[in-house]
């Protein structure tokens, strides 16, 4: 198949250059003149063990290109997506500008009929107004063409990006058409050879999944930094519990250590994006609160750590930070 993508970031670049390893034609399209110059001379701008060799054996076979001029990718794909950063708004909301200005350009300059696939992590109701914002494009165009907006969340896990990419947990497929959901069951047919990993369900609650997926992650672990604070007040260690919960098959051992609190580039914003969402309909998320407060709080209960071991004054002391990215296998400091 040929494929556009938008965004060539650590979702965007992943999906495009394992589609490509798969035999399909893939555009990797970026606003980012810097990172599609680097890209085209196999310099990649993030670390992703196993992603550097399969961009460039792809580059150089043809079946991978960059480029920041979408129309290029639009004239010759069946299939676009698009794999913008949704950072976190000043109000706590998924910000969409990246989105839809993406959705923008694709009704300014589609040619064809068009899936459009929508694989950053957005809110109920965002591909509803992706559809409508192509649509004022071609109707400024005069023009009509046929635009299916699909959901399609991402799971990958930076560190093990290409990996979960190549093999997946489960493919989630949002929409309600049939010949669209056969054409996605096919291209993602080589990544689900081994069993059936295909989970089609309507666009919302598609969208909806993926929140509630890292929203249940984070609980996790804001759940065990508050057993590990209960811990060191009893003289418990949180290490002997870990691994005595963590055999409970019902339980298991995910996500279950205890530290200074989540971070990266997805929790905190997806958190507190489906908090907005669930307030802006009306209700009260008391757990993704509390979620949220003790992994704020939990920083504190670092900083107190050290007052105790070192006073209240930590002028002329030297602290090493061991790990500056959010998670080891990434150079990702968001
Ligand atoms: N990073 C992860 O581990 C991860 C995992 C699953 C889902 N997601 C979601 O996927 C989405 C992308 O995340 P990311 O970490 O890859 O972001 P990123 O910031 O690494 O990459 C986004 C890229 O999009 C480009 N871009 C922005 N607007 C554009 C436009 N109009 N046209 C072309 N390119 C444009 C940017 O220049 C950037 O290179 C987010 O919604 C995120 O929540 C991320």
């Amino acid at each position: 198949m040929k494929i556009t993508v938008i965004g060539t970031g650590y979702v965007g670049l992943v999906t495009g250059t394992c589609f490509s390893e798969m035999g399909n034609k893939v555009y990797c399209i970026d606003i980012d003149i810097n990172k599609v110059e680097s890209l085209k001379k196999g310099i990649i701008p993030i670390y992703e063990p196993g992603l550097e060799e399969l961009v460039i054996r792809n580059y150089e076979n043809g079946d991978l290109s960059f480029t920041d001029e979408l129309k290029e990718g639009l004239d010759n794909s069946d299939i676009c997506f698009i794999a913008v950063g949704t950072p976190m708004g000043e109000d706590g909301s998924a910000d969409l500008q990246y989105v839809l200005s993406a959705a923008q350009e694709i009704g300014q300059k589609m040619s064809h009929d068009m899936i459009v696939v929508n694989k950053s992590t957005v809110p109920v109701g965002t591909a509803e107004k992706v559809k409508n914002t192509i649509i004022n494009e071609l109707k400024k165009r005069n023009v009509n063409y046929d635009v299916h907006v699909v959901s399609n969340p991402e799971f990958l896990k930076e560190g093990s990006a290409v990996t979960d990419f190549m093999r997946p947990d489960r493919v989630v497929i949002g929409s309600d058409d049939e010949e669209v959901i056969n054409v996605m069951k096919e291209l993602y047919a080589p990544f689900t050879t081994n069993h059936e990993r295909f989970i089609t369900m309507d666009v919302c609650s598609a969208e909806m999944t993926k929140y509630a997926a890292n929203a249940m992650l984070a609980t996790r672990i804001s759940f065990m930094n508050e057993i590990a604070n209960i811990c060191e007040r009893v003289g418990a260690d949180i290490n002997h519990v870990r691994e005595g919960i963590g055999s409970d098959n019902r339980i298991g051992y995910s996500f279950l250590y205890a530290g200074c609190g989540y971070g990266g580039s997805c929790f905190p914003k997806d958190v507190n994006a489906l908090i907005k969402t669930a307030e802006d309909y009306g209700y009260e998320p008391r757990i993704l609160k509390e979620t949220e407060s003790v992994n704020n709080e939990q920083k504190y209960s670092l900083v107190n750590k050290i007052i105790n071991r070192f006073g209240n004054d930590l002028s002329g002391c030297t602290f090493a930070v061991w790990g500056l990215s959010f998670k080891p296998g990434t150079d990702d400091m968001r």
